[in-house]
């Protein structure tokens, strides 16, 4: 019996019907309309682990944490950068040690994204990082896919699995885990590239994105959150990916944009993120209605969410309060991340017509 239930808590969602005209004028957007219909594409499952999860997982493994209480960790959550971030991030995975462990994060996660209009997941995991801490593949891959293996019955959300590697690590470590992902089987549908990204460009990764794509996986990788122009640029020539997450950083170079545009490369934006970590300077600052307005294929995703400060619905809703994003734009936005999917071309016609009220 999971206890972690306010952790997961969504937003009151209150139907427009149910309210006084008065009410209704008073009401915020996103307390009033019914959830947006979304897919979320840029997902990390063990960004995730909410700060009370943490702490319930560590007492049921009997792990000492080092901090005295939620509020001591939650004092942690000041990023300065990616590697700030990615440190924290490393550490509080110590408690994830059982299969059962990474199914109830993912269960976790999944009762929260519903609520958030989410329907259609494709979550990213780290197995790199549970090796290096001696959990064997089997444990997070199984426990993982045993969650997503009842999503659509148990939350509405059809999901897939992403294999992500750390490209702060060498290649020959993600060939041996590819291999070994390959060998077992595991219900992956794609592969990502994560982790530090400055001084680790997507050329690193040449031969395992080309294996990959043998294999008949989709392919993604991450850049341009930090990294300049060109690691967007390497991972679209070099690895062949078909989406880049984040990508903010095209920004930088009107030629790279051009070709975004016209071969409508999805960019898997994670504005929230961007905040936390500091790729922007403030929310205002954010370079997303200039994404929008250059013609961009650009979706809203979470990320990291238990870390920065909000599921997919909420970096809606303070994208709606900062930018007055108007309804056709947000309905963009959400069809944009359903169209850049990896789901099957039925699932997103389901979804669009969801989206539009059909
Ligand atoms: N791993 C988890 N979140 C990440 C992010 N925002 N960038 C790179 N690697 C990550
Ligand atoms: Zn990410």
């Amino acid at each position: 019996m999971n206890t972690f239930a306010d952790a997961t808590a969504a937003p009151e969602t209150i139907a427009p019907e149910e309210l006084t005209e008065e009410e209704l004028t008073e009401a915020q957007p996103a307390e009033v309309l019914r959830p947006l219909t979304v897919a979320e594409l840029h997902l990390h499952i063990e960004g995730t682990l909410e700060p009370e999860l943490i702490f319930e997982l560590a007492a049921r493994n009997g792990i000492t944490l080092p901090y005295a209480d939620l509020d001591e960790l939650r004092g942690r959550y000041e990023f300065t950068d990616l590697q700030s971030f990615l440190d924290l991030y490393y550490a509080n995975m110590a408690v994830l040690q059982t299969e059962q462990d990474f199914a109830d994060m993912t269960r976790a996660y999944l009762t929260r994204a519903a609520a958030a209009g989410v329907r259609h997941a494709e979550i990213m995991m780290d197995p790199q990082a549970h090796l290096s801490r001696g959990i064997p593949l089997e444990t997070c891959v199984n426990g993982v896919a045993s969650a997503l293996a009842t999503s659509v019955e148990d939350f509405g959300i059809s999901t897939l699995l992403i294999a992500a590697f750390l490209r702060d690590l060498s290649e020959e470590s993600a060939l041996e885990v590819l291999d070994a992902l390959l060998a077992m089987d595991a219900p992956i549908a794609a592969i990502g590239l994560d982790s530090a990204e400055v001084g680790n460009p997507p050329s690193k990764f040449e031969r395992l994105f080309a294996k990959a794509r043998a294999a008949g996986l989709r392919l993604t990788a991450h850049a341009g959150e930090e990294a300049p122009p060109s690691y967007i640029i390497e991972a679209l020539d070099i690895l062949g990916v078909e989406r880049i997450d984040h990508g903010i950083r095209c920004m930088d170079d009107p030629e790279l944009v051009e070709r975004l545009v016209d071969e409508r490369t999805p960019l898997t934006v994670c504005p929230l993120s961007n905040v936390r970590l500091r790729a922007v300077d403030t929310l205002a600052d954010h370079p997303l209605p200039a994404m929008l307005a250059a013609g961009l294929n650009v979706s809203v995703n979470s990320d990291d969410p238990a870390y920065f400060g909000g599921y997919v619905d909420e970096n809606f809703a303070q994208l709606r309060t900062v930018f007055e994003l108007s309804e056709f734009d947000v309905v963009r936005l959400a069809a944009h991340s359903i169209n850049s999917s990896f789901a099957s071309e039925e699932r997103k016609t389901e979804l669009l017509n969801e989206l539009n009220g059909v």
